[in-house]
């Protein structure tokens, strides 16, 4: 291989370990773990007994749930409701994830978007939606005269997500990360107190309304925690189906519509 070509393979595999979800690099050289693993030394068949066998205690089982309850509630306002889940230590999510990303815009307005979880550039930056979905979202809100970093809460929004950590690969979050920060969410709700709340994807729709089906439940209003609530296709599920933003097209003349009333 000629060095203009293997300059291509290794640029393509770096591309691919990013893709992946590589975001640092830890050592110079590759370390094979299979080799590290078989050169390990084999344990003895039997473990010599230094003492009389003890019973373990069996590990209590952590209500996660329950314990970011309690956190969330004894939250008084926004500052404090994001020290409180960045000290939450239950979601390991937040081992591999580089910043905690809480929100962006303004919690005085009326429209509370809530997304899924941060992707890579949100990861980097440490601010929901800023990367091509998050450019694309700002298109949408502008058509409607929104804008995230107004000043006057009529012509801004308010953004946050289900989940403030990167989960690997951006893969989509699972059941438990959604259940055990699902209270953190509805004290963020109940604490920003938005006229309506908007739901991209799935994932928030799985973790407010219990279910999901994106595609027949956008643009109906629904109702949580006594807001009206409409979900919508992610601006990610946009970019891939453009033909879908007559609908999204739609869903924002409704938002708008509702915000008037
Ligand atoms: N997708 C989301 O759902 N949230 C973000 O912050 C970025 C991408």
């Amino acid at each position: 291989m000629d060095s203009q070509s293997s300059y291509w393979v290794d640029r393509a595999r770096l591309e691919w370990q990013v893709e992946l979800g590589a975001t640092d690099a830890i050592g110079d050289a590759p370390l094979n773990r299979y080799d590290l693993e078989q050169n390990k030394p084999k344990p003895s068949a039997k473990p010599k007994a230094t003492t009389a066998a003890l019973p373990l205690a069996e590990p209590a089982e952590v209500d996660t749930v329950a314990i970011a309850r309690e956190a969330a509630l004894a939250a008084s306002d926004l500052p404090s409701l994001a020290t409180a889940m960045q000290a939450f230590e239950h979601c390991e999510l937040r081992l591999g994830a580089r910043s905690f990303v809480f929100s962006d815009g303004n919690s005085q307005s009326p429209i509370m978007i809530i997304g899924e979880a941060p992707g890579r550039d949100e990861d980097r930056i440490g601010k929901p939606f800023v990367g091509r979905a998050g450019q694309l979202l700002d298109r949408m809100l502008a058509a409607i005269g929104r804008d995230r970093a107004h000043d006057d809460p009529q012509q801004s929004v308010y953004i946050t997500n289900v989940l403030p950590w990167r989960p690997p690969s951006n893969r989509t979050p699972d059941a438990s990360e959604i259940a055990m920060m699902l209270p953190f969410l509805e004290r963020h709700i109940a604490l920003v107190d938005p006229t309506v709340i908007v739901l991209m994807g799935n994932t928030p729709c799985q973790a407010l309304l219990g279910r999901t089906g994106i595609t027949r439940m956008r643009g109906n209003w629904t109702e949580v925690l006594g807001k009206p609530v409409m979900p919508m296709f992610h601006p990610a599920y946009l970019l891939r189906n453009p033909i879908a933003k007559r609908e999204a097209w739609a869903d924002l003349l409704s938002l708008q519509a509702k915000i008037r009333l």
